[in-house]
C-alpha cells in the first residue's frame, strides 16, 4: 500500500505518520525531514533549498521530485510508503504517479487533514524537537518535565527555524495557494479521505482506520 498524508503545516501529518508507520508496516518518508538533513549537512541540495525553507516557500519541483522519487523507488520502500509532505504541487503528483506506475504501484489513498488556522499557528510556534533523539514536544500540549530538556534522553529541545509565527503564517499562505490542484488531481482518482485534524493526537488517530477503509 502507498499512502500520502496531506494538509497544512502543523496539522499533524508527521505526528500521525509516526503512529501509522508501524501499524501499517510502511516506511515513513517526510520530504521536509530529508531536506532539513541536507541543510544540516550543507549538501548542494541543502544549500539550494535552505533559503526557500527559511522564507516558508516551496523548494523548486526539480530539486524535491528527484530526491523524493529516489526514496520511493528504493528497495526499502518497495512494500509501501507513507509519504508526508510530498507531493505538494501538481507536477510532483504527476511525477509520483508515473514513478509508482513503473513498479505496478499507485497512490492507494490520500489522507487529507484539516484544522483552523489559529490552531495550526499555535501548534507550529509551540513545537519543540529533541536535538538528540528527535522526540517531539509541544510547549502547551506535550511539555517536557523540565523546560527545554528531553524526557527520554536529556538532550536540548530545539525549535525549527521555520516555526516562528511570521514564517509559519507564510507557510500557511503557500499551502493555501498551492494545495488545490493536488487535491483535485487525487479527488478525480477517487482516493482522497478527509480527516478532521482538530482533536487530540489520540482522537485524530482514532479516525484513521475508518478513513482508510472508506
Ligand atoms: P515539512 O517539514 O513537510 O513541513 P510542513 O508541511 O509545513 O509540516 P509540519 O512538519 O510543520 O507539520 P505537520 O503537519 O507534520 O505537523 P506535526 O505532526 O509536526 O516542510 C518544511 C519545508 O520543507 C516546506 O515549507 C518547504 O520549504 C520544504 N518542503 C518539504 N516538502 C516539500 C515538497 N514536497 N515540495 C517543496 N518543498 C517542500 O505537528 C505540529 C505540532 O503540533 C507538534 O508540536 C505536535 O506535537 C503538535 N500536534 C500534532 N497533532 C496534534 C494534535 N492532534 N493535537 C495537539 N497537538 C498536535
Amino acid at each position: 500500500m502507498d499512502l500520502v498524508l496531506m494538509g497544512p503545516p502543523g496539522v499533524g501529518k508527521g505526528t500521525q505518520a509516526a503512529l501509522l508507520q508501524d501499524r501499517l508496516g510502511l516506511v515513513h518518508v517526510s520530504t521536509g525531514e530529508v531536506l532539513r538533513r541536507h541543510v544540516a549537512d550543507r549538501t548542494p541540495l541543502g544549500e539550494a533549498a535552505h533559503g526557500h525553507m527559511l522564507r516558508g516557500g516551496l523548494v523548486p519541483d526539480e530539486l524535491v521530485t528527484a530526491m523524493a522519487l529516489d526514496l520511493v523507488g528504493s528497495a526499502r520502500c518497495r512494500a509501501g510508503v507513507l509519504l508526508d509532505g510530498f507531493p505538494r504541487t501538481l507536477a510532483q503528483a504527476r511525477a509520483l504517479d508515473g514513478a509508482l506506475a513503473e513498479q505496478d504501484r499507485r497512490v492507494d489513498a490520500v489522507v487529507w487533514f484539516s484544522a483552523p488556522e489559529d490552531l495550526l499557528v499555535q501548534r507550529l510556534t509551540g513545537r519543540r524537537t529533541c536535538s538528540g533523539c528527535g522526540a517531539g514536544y509541544h510547549v502547551l500540549d506535550r511539555p517536557p518535565a523540565v523546560a527545554d530538556v528531553c524526557d527520554a534522553c536529556g538532550a536540548d529541545l530545539v525549535r525549527r527555524a521555520d516555526d516562528d509565527e511570521a514564517t509559519a503564517r507564510a507557510r500557511l499562505r503557500e499551502y493555501a495557494a498551492t494545495a488545490a490542484p493536488v487535491r483535485e488531481h487525487y479527488e478525480s482518482a477517487g482516493v482522497v479521505r478527509y480527516v478532521d485534524g482538530t482533536g487530540s493526537v489520540a482522537e485524530v488517530a482514532a479516525l484513521l482506520p475508518t478513513a482508510l477503509h472508506a
